[in-house]
């Protein structure tokens, strides 16, 4: 189980008065009041730390992050070989960081209005938000994990200009949380959409990994049948 031993605190309390002002208000208030280094937590700034700190440590753990690159890896096994674009990576792209490490891809980009820009060796990091006009040629993958809204710029996007996908969705879309049934009926609204890539041989896939977070899928878009 991932636990910080004595020298990884010490590696996380220097991590931290080093970079505590580059971090919005939200995640200060967090350190501020509510942080305890005997806590494993499963917020999505927190995976993004223990994976950008403690990488060897967390890819050899049973988390969101090495759940999601296992099926990334069973549905593109020629991960290596593409080009890859990770969108909605957070403050630091500790998920592309760790798929860096694991499958050493030729070539990974991360992009997020969000992002601190700490140095990630190995990830070319985009701060911008993911949009209709975003150029996507260079990449033949594009990749999230909890993108929240952008899941649907990305389907989007992809209907114009298609490609490879593979999202682990979530429930947040903008300020709200999807309810059961309006996240159901948003999913399938987005299904529905990429299969209509079919005719041009592409496969919609809907995989469920152990961790299944808040029930939502990993949604896969390839051009080949075996997904
Ligand atoms: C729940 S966080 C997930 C962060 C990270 N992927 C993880 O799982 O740890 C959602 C992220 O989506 C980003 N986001 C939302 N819409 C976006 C867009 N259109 N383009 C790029 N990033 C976007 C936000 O800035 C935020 O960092």
């Amino acid at each position: 189980m991932f636990k910080l031993n004595s020298n990884d605190r010490e590696k996380f309390i220097k991590f931290l008065m080093d970079n505590y002002d580059k971090f919005p208000q939200g995640v200060k208030d967090f350190f501020d009041n509510h942080f305890s280094l005997d806590e494993v937590y499963q917020f999505d700034f927190m995976a993004e730390i223990y994976a950008y700190l403690f990488p060897q440590k967390y890819m050899t753990d049973f988390n969101f992050y090495t759940c999601y690159i296992t099926c990334l890896f069973n549905k593109f096994p020629d991960l290596k070989e593409r080009k890859v674009l990770e969108i909605a990576s957070g403050l630091i792209p500790g998920l592309a960081y760790l798929i860096e490490k694991i499958i050493k891809p030729n070539n990974i980009s991360c992009m997020d209005p969000r992002l601190l820009n700490l140095p990630v060796r190995g990830v070319k990091q985009i701060k911008n938000k993911f949009t209709m006009e975003t150029d996507i040629s260079p990449y033949d993958l594009l990749i999230a994990h909890c993108p929240c809204e952008a899941f649907e710029v990305i389907v989007n996007r992809v209907l114009e200009e298609p490609k490879d996908i593979c999202i682990q969705t979530c429930r947040c879309y903008g300020d709200e949380y999807l309810s059961d049934f309006r996240f159901r009926r948003y999913i399938i609204k987005q299904i529905i959409k990429l299969e209509k890539l079919q005719k041009y041989g592409y496969y919609v896939d809907t995989t469920y990994t152990p961790l299944m977070i808040n029930e939502a899928p990993v949604i896969t878009l390839k051009r080949e049948k075996n997904v």
